[in-house]
């Protein structure tokens, strides 16, 4: 693949979710995140993080109940999409926000002791998934965590009739083939009971 195609994969599915597409999910899924307050309860409780960041946070469907859980900690959040980041501004006031790409993170190496995806990495061309994932792992100093669709072998599945936009991978093999210094110290499913999609979640410590 030449570098101009590899430019334009990464910019079609960042367009995708900075317009109408992305305004759209945040439609959609405004009220859909009632029932995550558990699952946050207990990844916290193990982690205990000081200063979270979320890469893709939407409206906060995750960050919200961070706050709540771990009150002291400072939360960020980037998104590519505008009008998300307005809303969930208003709903996690205390977090910081700002419109960024997950591939290219404004943070200080080792910056946070949590940084994490949920249902983001499945929406990264192959081009530029390892760089996002090199990023997330440069920026924390401790903890890297992943809620994504698990596939053995990568399955482009369809979604809303937009082709090569959701992408099942073993999001927890190629973290440890990218950055070997990840140990891999939880790992599980969620799903539609707790108001994800169904997803494995890996969380890896950096040691
Ligand atoms: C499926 S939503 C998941 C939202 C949230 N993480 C959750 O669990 O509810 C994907 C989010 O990632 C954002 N996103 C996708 N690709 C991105 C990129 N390359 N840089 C920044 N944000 C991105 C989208 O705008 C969207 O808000």
């Amino acid at each position: 693949m030449t570098e101009t195609s590899t430019n334009d994969e990464v910019r079609r599915l960042e367009d995708l979710w900075a317009g109408q597409h992305g305004d759209e999910y945040v439609d959609r899924n405004f009220d859909a995140y009632s029932k995550r307050g558990p699952w946050w309860h207990k990844m916290i409780a193990q982690t205990r993080p000081t200063r979270v960041l979320e890469v893709g946070c939407n409206v906060g469907g995750n960050l919200r109940y961070i706050a709540k859980e771990a009150p002291d900690a400072q939360i960020y959040g980037i998104d590519i999409n505008r009008k998300a980041l307005g809303l969930v501004r208003e709903i996690v006031p205390e977090g910081n926000f700002m419109r960024e790409h997950a591939s290219e993170l404004p943070f200080r190496d080792g910056w946070f002791d949590f940084v994490f995806t949920m249902g983001v990495l499945i929406h990264q061309p192959d081009d530029s998934l390892e760089t996002v994932m090199s990023e997330i792992v440069r920026v924390s100093r401790r903890y890297v965590m992943a809620g994504e669709v698990y596939s053995a072998e990568r399955n482009s599945i369809p979604y809303r009739g937009i082709p090569e936009s959701f992408i099942g991978r073993d999001y927890g093999g190629i973290y440890q083939r990218v950055a070997p210094e990840l140990t891999l110290v939880d790992t599980g499913e969620m799903g539609k009971d707790e108001d994800f999609d169904t997803l494995r979640y890996w969380l890896f410590e950096k040691k």
